[in-house]
């Protein structure tokens, strides 16, 4: 089937389109109703269907004859250790901790945080509360106790589980402490903390409240699947909006798994018992996705990598690991190419290993810059596919649709809209915009199976950020263009989000912290271009009236203010004194036009400046401290 005739027929009429796809899983009941609308008026796929995703992920291989097939190679340069579980081992361990989880009184609708460095029992833990219909909200490790609480308060878990510690480069990082500061934090109490302790750090366990994993492994007895209905969620997933509260992304259970198990072969071009590696964290979505459910759904083996692409040991991190395993496709960030590419330019490691097997390279979580592209298949020979998607999509807008059919890349577009989304590119006023001309990236409803219904608790938020400003239209924070040929291209964000190494991170949220310091007046945070990350965080920061004190001093304050609050993975290291900041004559900060003072990008001085003389102020400064892209 060639991609667009494909794509033609989930436009033209999607209820058939994704009714074929949903053919090809094992629902517990089949949906007969496809498309339709739920009561907040939104659309919902597959709504009258019945499924466990847990069961298609494992049960379902195992009853096929996979059950000795590796579902899960665990690999841990950090710690020395490797593992590897069978379907039908990865089964039996999941039917197990749901038995605990059930034990400690969770049901179908419960939530259950996960708060869990890269380790298998982060899976199992996720699989074990799909597997009760329950519902998981697992926390990036890098969070710190604050930003913790505030996703036990809005999920309210019955259970949260974590492991005594996570491992960075030459770092422990003992994750209870963490957990323990946000309990105090929080509003909300868990019924139970299970604790799985790591050979590295041992946690102190609060009598009455936390359980030991191991000790409740061995006398749990095993859970089974629970079917949920398709609109049921299986997990919530908080992202950074543009203010302080984080958005728990809503994924329901059915679109979630017709759209992922179609994303690995149309995608990914990947068939049952093939080795994808998705070198993410299962803290953000491409972990949730493609660490977790796609290659399990499609009968996959996954890889769950406790390293980084450099410095454990070395720059060949990624090349050894795709050559012991065999892995067929392998995807990470750019920024983790741009890693190796610093410490092994000529791609020495590379050669030492055999990457026969390896066939395609995908790259997403920010701007695959043409640099980057360029080195990456020069390096490896391989096509380098960058596409482009958020934590709410749950899966690619934009792709090079491998398995449909390979369409010539151009170097800084993620190629084409990927079946099922319409992609248009919009003017201010919502008018769809012709090939060429940039504008607001929007997905004409409805949204295709796997995409947020909503935010958990807080349908407005959804409606308001997403549904609003396009009527008919989800609107995606995204700007770019398309060209002649229908390629996207995108040009970053028109909020106040940025991307840091990959990580999605909010400058609003960082601008409510560092301007709660009582010698700040106030301040803005604005991304500047990084070599390595992407883009990193600086504030910029007026003092109050009179305050006097010694700038490096109040540098190292702010930014350990950030990362008490945010976690080291705000990578907020940079805070500089101004005398003033753009603003409009009604007092509104102009941050889009920092960013561009920062990326070094012209600009053109707005007529509701009210001090234009600011504008080359904060020029000199940034480009004193080299602040400029
Ligand atoms: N738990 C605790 N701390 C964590 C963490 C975790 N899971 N992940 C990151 N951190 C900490 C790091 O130790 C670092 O702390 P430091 O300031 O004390 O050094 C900080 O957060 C920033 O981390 P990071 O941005 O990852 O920087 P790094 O120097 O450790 O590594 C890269 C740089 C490029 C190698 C790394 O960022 C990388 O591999 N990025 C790819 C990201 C990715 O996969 N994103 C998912 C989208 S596909
Ligand atoms: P996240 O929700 O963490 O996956 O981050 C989503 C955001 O990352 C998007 O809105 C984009 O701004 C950015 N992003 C992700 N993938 C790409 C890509 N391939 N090209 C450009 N930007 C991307």
């Amino acid at each position: 089937m060639s991609y667009r005739a494909e794509y033609a027929r989930s436009i033209d009429n999607p209820s058939a389109f994704w009714g074929e796809k949903a053919a090809a899983l094992n629902w517990f009941k089949a949906p007969q109703q496809i498309l339709g609308k739920d009561a907040n008026g939104v659309d919902r796929w597959f709504a009258d269907g019945e499924l466990n995703t847990a069961y298609l992920a494992l049960d379902v291989h195992v009853e096929q004859g996979r059950g000795d097939q590796a579902a899960l190679i665990f690999d841990s340069p950090v710690t020395g250790t490797k593992r590897q579980f069978s379907y039908r081992e990865l089964r039996d361990q999941v039917a197990r901790f749901a038995g605990v989880l059930r034990t400690q009184g969770v049901a179908r609708g419960d939530r259950v945080l996960i708060y869990m460095p890269m380790i298998p029992e982060a899976v199992i833990a996720m699989l074990a509360v799909a597997r009760l219909g329950a519902v998981h909200s697992v926390v990036f490790g890098g969070f710190a106790a604050p930003e913790l609480a505030v996703r036990i308060d809005d999920a309210s878990p019955k259970v949260i589980v974590t492991a005594s510690c996570g491992i960075e480069i030459s770092k422990v990082i003992p994750y209870k402490p963490l957990l323990d500061e946000a309990l105090v934090r929080a509003q909300h109490s868990p019924a139970a903390c299970v604790v799985l302790q790591r050979p590295e750090v041992a946690a102190e366990l609060q009598s009455g409240r936390d359980l030991d994993w191991q000790q409740a492994m061995a006398t749990a007895t095993p859970a089974d699947c629970v079917p949920v209905r398709a609109t049921d969620p299986l997990y919530i997933l908080y992202t950074s909006g543009t203010t302080g509260k984080p958005k728990g992304v809503v994924r329901d259970n059915g679109g979630h798994a017709v759209a992922l198990k179609y994303s690995m072969q149309a995608i990914y071009n990947m068939n049952p018992g093939d080795v994808f590696w998705a070198a993410s964290d299962v803290g953000w979505v491409v972990g949730h996705s493609y660490i977790v459910y796609g290659p399990l759904l499609a009968g996959c083996t996954t890889l769950v990598y406790e390293g980084k692409p450099v410095r454990t040991p070395d720059a060949g991190a990624f090349w050894r690991v795709c050559a012991e395993y065999r892995v067929k496709a392998l995807f990470a960030a750019p920024t983790a190419f741009r890693a190796i590419k610093k410490e092994d330019p000529e791609g020495a490691l590379l050669k030492q290993h055999d990457l026969s097997t390896l066939q395609t390279i995908f790259m997403a979580g920010e701007r695959l810059d043409p640099p980057t592209y360029h080195w990456t298949r020069e390096v490896t020979g391989l096509p380098v596919v960058d596409h482009w998607w958020q934590t709410e999509s749950g899966w690619a807008i934009c792709a090079n649709p491998t398995g449909l059919e390979m369409l010539a890349p151009k170097p800084g577009s993620s190629t084409v809209p990927v079946p099922g989304y319409n992609v248009q590119i919009l003017g201010p006023e919502g008018d769809e915009l012709p090939a060429g001309e940039q504008g607001i990236l929007a997905l004409k409803l409805p949204l295709p199976p796997g995409c947020l219904p909503t935010i958990w608790g807080d349908f407005e938020r959804f409606q308001s950020g997403y549904l609003s400003d396009y009527p008919g239209y989800y609107s995606s924070g995204d700007g770019g263009y398309k060209d002649e040929d229908g390629y996207v291209f995108i040009m970053g964000r028109t909020d106040d989000v940025i991307n840091v190494a990959g990580h999605r991170l909010s400058t609003g949220e960082m601008e409510e912290i560092v301007a709660a310091h009582p010698a700040v007046a106030e301040c803005a945070v604005i991304g500047v271009q990084d070599e390595l990350k992407g883009q990193q965080p600086v504030g910029l920061v007026l003092l109050k009236d009179g305050v006097e004190l010694d700038e490096a001093e109040l540098e190292a304050e702010l930014v350990a203010r950030v990362r008490e609050v945010i976690g080291a993975v705000a990578c907020f290291k940079r805070a500089v004194v101004v005398q003033r900041l753009p603003k409009t004559r009604s007092g509104k900060i102009l941050r889009k036009l920092l960013r561009q003072i920062a990326d070094g990008q012209d600009y053109s001085v707005p007529s509701t400046i009210d001090d234009p003389a600011s504008l080359a102020e904060i020029e000199a400064i940034l480009a004193r401290r080299a602040l400029v892209g």
